[in-house]
Order: C-alpha cells, then sequence, then structure tokens
C-alpha cells in the first residue's frame, strides 16, 4: 500500500469561551481519523489552533482591563492543558495571533484584490456614540420586532424563533452600556463570490456530502452575494493593507490559521508550507460542525482557489451534540464543560462513547448519561478490559506469567476476527467509528464466550499446561482489541503495549502471535463510571448556570415567567417627562411592576446611591441604583416591596448598569418615601 500523504484539521475554537462536550464531538472524532491513519503508516500531520481575533474578545479584554493578548495567552494555556487531558494528538497547536497568519492573510487577500475580486461599498450599521463603535449583531439587544420579548439578541429571538436584523430590533441598545445606538455609514470590503460561480457549482458536490452541498446549492439560483471581510476599528485583529482603521474580519483570517500553523510546524522541521499544502500528492482534509459550512463550502475554497492555492481535498461536516436527547443546557446542568467533565469523570470514557455514537454523517449526536454509564460499564470495562485483567492476573499468578502457545480454538476464533480488519479499517476510514466499536464488541463477546466455556479458573487446578494454552488466548483475542482501539483510546493501548512489553502498535502488528513469553504485572486499564460522578457533574453545571433564582421561584416559574414576557404587549422608550397631559396609550407605556427587593447595599464612592437588586418576577434579578441614601439604611430594605419602571433603558452608570428605576416621592419637608403597594404582591405584578 501507498503511504498517503494527509493534512487534517479541527475548526479552530474560539479563544473567548470554554471548551465544552459539544466541541469535543469535534476534536475526538478528528483525533480519532488521525490516529488511525498513522497507525495505517500513513503520514498524517494535523493541526488546529485558538480563533483569537475579534470583538468579543476585545470587549472581555477591556472589562477585565487586560490586553487582549494578555486574554488570549491566558485561555490558550486553559485549553492546551485540556485537550491535553483528553488524549489530543495535534502536531500542532497554534494561535491565529501569529506572524505566520499575519502574513498569509495579506497575501490571499492582496491576491484577490489583483484579481478583481475585492469590491468597497457604503454600509449601514449601528454604532453606539457611546462605547465609540459599531455593533456586531451580538452586541445589539432590544425588544423582538415580533413577539415583544424583551431583551433579545441583534439577529434572533430565543423566546418565539424570529430571526431579523439588528436595525429591526425594537429600542435597540448596545449591550454593552445600554446607550440607543445610531444608525452610521461607513466603508466596507467585500470578496466577490459571482465570479467564482462556476468554480463553485463544481467544487461543492465533490467535496463535502451531499446534504450539504445540496443546501448550499439551493443559493445559486440567484446572484451570489459578496461577503463582508472588513470592520471598523476599534477591533483586535490584523489590519487590512493600505487601510488605516480597517481590520480583516475573524472570520477572513481564521480559515488561514489551518495554513499559518502547518506552516510554522512545516518550518520546525526544516520544510516549507508548500512542501505540504502544495504537493499534489497530499490530502486535505477540514473537520468542521454543520454550523459553519457556509464560510467552509464556499469563501473558503473560492478564496484559496483565486489567490492561487490548493483547495481542501473533503471537508467533513458532523452534526451537533444532544444531551439526554435535547439541547445543551446550562440550566438542566447539561452544558457541561471540559474543565467540569475532567473533575468528575476519566477522559477516556468519553472519548470510548464519543466512538460509539459517532458514524460521519451530518446527523446530531446523542450523549445520553445514563447510557453513557452503561456503555462504558458494560462494554468497555466488563466486556473488553475483564478480559485483560482476569487473563492477566490469572496467568501471573497460576503460570509464572508466561504466555504459551494458544489452543486450537482459540488460535481459531483469533483468525475469526483478524479476518474482519478490512472491514474495520474502512469503517474508521469512513468515520463510521461506531460500525468500528460495533466490530470490537463482537470480537469481546466471542472471545469472553470461550473464556467461559473454558473455565480456566477451574482448568487451572487440574491442568496448568493447558490454562496457560487458553490464557494465551484471551490475550491474545484481548491484544487485538486493544490494536483497534488504540486510535479511540491511546493511553489505554499504552498500557497494554506496557504489558505485553511491546514497541507501540500499528495496525500491521496485528497479524503477529503473542506467544512463549513473559507478560509485566498488570496495571488497571480503565474503572467502573459511579453514576453518582455522574450527578455531581452535572450538578456542578448546573451551579455555574445563572445566579441563584429568588426563594420560591423554580425553574418551571421562570420559563412560564418567560412566556408570559414574550405574549405581553411591548413597552416603548420611556417619554421625557413633561407638563402637558398625556393620553391613556402613552401611560400604557410604562411598564410599571412590584419588585421586592432582595439585597441592598451602599454604593462606594457616592453619598446618595444604594445599589439595590430586585425580583421582578423574571429569570435573572435586576440592579437599579437608586438615590435614596438619605431616607433609607441599605438593611432596611430588603424584603420590602417597590413599584419598578420596568422598561427604562438601562443606563451605565460610573459602578455599573442601572436596569430600570424605582418609584420614590419627596415631600414639601424633603422627606423622601419610596412607593409601595398596598399589601405584599407576587414579584412582577403590573400596575395599571
Ligand atoms: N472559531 C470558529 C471556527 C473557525 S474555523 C476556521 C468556531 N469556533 S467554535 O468554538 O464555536 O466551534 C468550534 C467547532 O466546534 C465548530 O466546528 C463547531 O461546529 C463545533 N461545535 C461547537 N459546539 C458544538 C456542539 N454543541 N456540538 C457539536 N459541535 C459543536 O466556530
Ligand atoms: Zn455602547
Amino acid at each position: 500500500m501507498e503511504k498517503r500523504k494527509i493534512i487534517v484539521t479541527s475548526a479552530l475554537p474560539y479563544a473567548n469561551g470554554a471548551l465544552h462536550l459539544g466541541h469535543l464531538v469535534e476534536y475526538l472524532q478528528t483525533d480519532f481519523w488521525v490516529r488511525y491513519q498513522r497507525m495505517m503508516g500513513h503520514d498524517c500531520v494535523y493541526v488546529c489552533a485558538d480563533d483569537t481575533h475579534g470583538t468579543p474578545v476585545m470587549i472581555r479584554a477591556r472589562k477585565e482591563g487586560i490586553t487582549p493578548e494578555a486574554l488570549i495567552a491566558r485561555s490558550y494555556e486553559a485549553r492546551v492543558r485540556e485537550f491535553g487531558a483528553f488524549e489530543m494528538g495535534f502536531d500542532r497547536y497554534g494561535s491565529t495571533n501569529c506572524e505566520e497568519n499575519r502574513i498569509l492573510s495579506e497575501q490571499i487577500y492582496l491576491r484577490l484584490r489583483e484579481r478583481g475580486l475585492i469590491s468597497s461599498r457604503q454600509v449601514d450599521q449601528l454604532y453606539c456614540e457611546h462605547c465609540g463603535m459599531f455593533l456586531p449583531d451580538r452586541f445589539v439587544k432590544g425588544v423582538c420586532p415580533k413577539c415583544g420579548a424583551p431583551d433579545r439578541d441583534g439577529d434572533n429571538c430565543s423566546v418565539c424563533g424570529a430571526t431579523y436584523n439588528p436595525s429591526d430590533l425594537r429600542e435597540p441598545h448596545c449591550a454593552i452600556c445600554g446607550a440607543t445606538p445610531v444608525m452610521r455609514q461607513s466603508e466596507q470590503l467585500f470578496v466577490e463570490l459571482e465570479p467564482c460561480r462556476d468554480f463553485l457549482k463544481g467544487w461543492l458536490p465533490t467535496h463535502t456530502d451531499k446534504g450539504t452541498a445540496d443546501k448550499l446549492l439551493e443559493w445559486f439560483g440567484e446572484p451570489l452575494r459578496g461577503w463582508n471581510i472588513s470592520r471598523d476599528a476599534p477591533y483586535f485583529g490584523f489590519k487590512i493593507p493600505g487601510y488605516d482603521d480597517k481590520y480583516f474580519y475573524v472570520w477572513l483570517d481564521a480559515p488561514v490559521g489551518y495554513m499559518a500553523t502547518l506552516w510554522a510546524w512545516a518550518k520546525a522541521r526544516g520544510q516549507t508550507l508548500e512542501d505540504w499544502w502544495q504537493d499534489p500528492k497530499a490530502e486535505i482534509y477540514h473537520f468542521i460542525g454543520k454550523d459553519i459550512v457556509r464560510f467552509h463550502c464556499l469563501f473558503w475554497p473560492a478564496e484559496l482557489q483565486a489567490a492561487g492555492w490548493r483547495t481542501p481535498t473533503q471537508v467533513f461536516v458532523h452534526g451537533f451534540l444532544m444531551v439526554n436527547g435535547a439541547k445543551m443546557s446550562k440550566s438542566e446542568g447539561t452544558f457541561i464543560s471540559a474543565a467540569t467533565y475532567l473533575k468528575h469523570l476519566p477522559a477516556q470514557a468519553l472519548r470510548f462513547y464519543y466512538a460509539c455514537k459517532l458514524n460521519g454523517t451530518v446527523d446530531d449526536m446523542n450523549l445520553d448519561l445514563r447510557d453513557f454509564v452503561g456503555r462504558v460499564n458494560s462494554d468497555l470495562v466488563g466486556k473488553i478490559t475483564n478480559l485483560a485483567s482476569r487473563g492477566a492476573q490469572m496467568l501471573n499468578k497460576n503460570c509464572g506469567g508466561r504466555l504459551g502457545a494458544m489452543d486450537p480454538d482459540s488460535r481459531a476464533l483469533l483468525a475469526e476476527c483478524r479476518a474482519q480488519l478490512p472491514e474495520l479499517q474502512e469503517a474508521y476510514e469512513r468515520r463510521d467509528f461506531c460500525r468500528a466499536m460495533v466490530i470490537v464488541r463482537e470480537w469481546a463477546d466471542k472471545a469472553n464466550q470461550l473464556f467461559d466455556a473454558k473455565m480456566p479458573w477451574r482448568l487451572v487446578k487440574e491442568d496448568p499446561e493447558a490454562t496457560r494454552a487458553v490464557l494465551t488466548g484471551t490475550l491474545n483475542l484481548f491484544r487485538l482489541m486493544a490494536i483497534a482501539l488504540k486510535p479511540i483510546l491511546p493511553a489505554y493501548a499504552a498500557k497494554v503495549e506496557a504489558l505485553f512489553g511491546e514497541a507501540p502498535y500499528a495496525f500491521a502488528d496485528a497479524a503477529r502471535d503473542l506467544e512463549g513469553r513473559a507478560i509485566a504485572p498488570y496495571e488497571r486499564l480503565a474503572d467502573r463510571i459511579d453514576p453518582k460522578a455522574v450527578e455531581a457533574m452535572v450538578a456542578e453545571t448546573k451551579a455555574q448556570a445563572a445566579p441563584a433564582l429568588p426563594k420560591g421561584i423554580t425553574e418551571k416559574d421562570v420559563k412560564a415567567g418567560l412566556r408570559q414576557l414574550a405574549q405581553a404587549p411591548a413597552g416603548n422608550a420611556f417619554p421625557p417627562p413633561r407638563q402637558e397631559t398625556i393620553a391613556i396609550d402613552d401611560f400604557a407605556k410604562v411598564d410599571l411592576r412590584v419588585a421586592q427587593v432582595l439585597a441592598a447595599e451602599a454604593v462606594e464612592g457616592s453619598d446618595k446611591l444604594i445599589r439595590l437588586t430586585l425580583d421582578a418576577g423574571e429569570p435573572r434579578p435586576r440592579t437599579v441604583f437608586a438615590g435614596i441614601r438619605k431616607a433609607y439604611a441599605p438593611e432596611s430594605l430588603p424584603g420590602r416591596q417597590v413599584i419598578l419602571v420596568a422598561n427604562l433603558a438601562p443606563r451605565k452608570m460610573r459602578f455599573g448598569l442601572s436596569e430600570g428605576m424605582v418609584l420614590a416621592a419627596e415631600d414639601a419637608d424633603g422627606t423622601l418615601r419610596l412607593a409601595q403597594p398596598f399589601a405584599p404582591m407576587t414579584p412582577g405584578a403590573r400596575l395599571r
């Protein structure tokens, strides 16, 4: 068989965000495939990197008072450690914020420019004058134009599911400071895709799965829209050559990060990027999730082609992780981070379970936590690992730790299993890890049947040599399983190599019998999972979710409240005070609600303000700053009820964001009194 030269990438995780079990669906399956290719004896290089640029990193760094570079350095370290714990086998894990990436991004852009594929247009965008920046969709909040739910994202409503433009939001406000943004024009640069139409139309059907290609081809009925690749300052990213205050949009330089990381890796071993990327014999594969196909199957190949670089051999698209049959959810405790998982459970258990579930299609993958415990305990530990622990320990105890020659039945079964190796390898090749695991489990079932039929624990009393033959068979069968499992369980396989005193396994080693030699003492290979550890992991994840709810309010109440809010007539901006009369409709615009004071504290640096934490019947308590210090001691307030102007636009104050206002009246003598309901009411009750 000819040695293949293979380049593999996983999508670059955002530096601004912790790794979670959803991400691992991608990273683990890529790792399985890469390790399989290496075990087949191919030259397979696997690169990945942190995706560092963009507004979210900039904003978060600003909030923390550190530089974006410091922020991405910190998150890089955490991620590399977590990937290490999950036994990832990258050849290089880099960062998009590196010199190689800047050089390549500029080069690709300039080549596109030379080919006339870059155009420039004036574009209207929401701009926050307070923050001095254009707001990306995620940084605009407002009232959903469709269902009226407050505090929705700039591009979609998670209450009613509508999608829209940020400019369609009612009462739009800046998610950073709360100010009302304005429309402003600026020049933006676009990569034109229409000239790439014929190329893409030919490329798509042969370089990704049919479902993905068909979906993307639906857009080819009309002219392909250009893709905006520029962002205005302030932005964390690479400056666009020829402009002072424009940066490449993060998605321009992110995929270039694949090449940049490969380049850095090649340089370190005295080679060039071209030695790999441009080698016509080399194959290039991208593993990605279904949410980012547009970037990888339209923009990326178009750019590469136009800039004179090779396009990928194939883009492998996978689905999303579901947990217990539903979308990952913070409040259900199923939005589990890699770090939290590792605190409670062994990495190899997740690797094994994902392998059992992944079949190389775009279908979503379900992690059922009970099934997870069952699969690991009954299959990995009960069926497979037990063969080794019983076989090796019995051999060490009763047969001097020396393998003999296999008994004929074991030899026959081993031959039967080996005959399935090509089928197992094909399953790996087409990323049908699930099928590969079925084959290994079938081997384990047969090996266990044989073990039980031979009853070595009884045989050992009568015929130690016959026992040695049986155990030699058992351990050879187990060894075959360990080789077949090595792409999934590399650390496990390394312990098996040590047990048998062998060099690191490749698939070629499966053809050899292991006879007439000593084995090492048995070292534990896998442990059963205690369901309590899973419960603890879920509980911890739940606790990380939103701050605790007010006493007596359950998650159910919150959901009901959200639905109610969605149906409630939408409020409008608080009208400026006027001396003139108003219509009843004007008054109805003011959303007045009963709220309960959960906490109150004096604001340091102000002699007037008290910071109130209010339960206004919403999922999240509100913070309101009130100038009532002269009339109330903070400790006298918790438990009291107040009247909240709930739809007042949030206001950024020196001390924090004030999300509304409480009503108070001032007497002629200057006495200040908070307004309150005549009798206690349910927080959130509306005044009319
Ligand atoms: N930074 C971009 C990718 C740039 S590639 C040049 C990005 N980052 S991400 O962190 O949001 O996602 C990284 C990968 O993980 C993506 O392929 C994404 O599809 C995948 N997943 C993120 N959440 C996932 C699930 N819940 N389930 C399965 N895969 C998921 O996108
Ligand atoms: Zn702002």
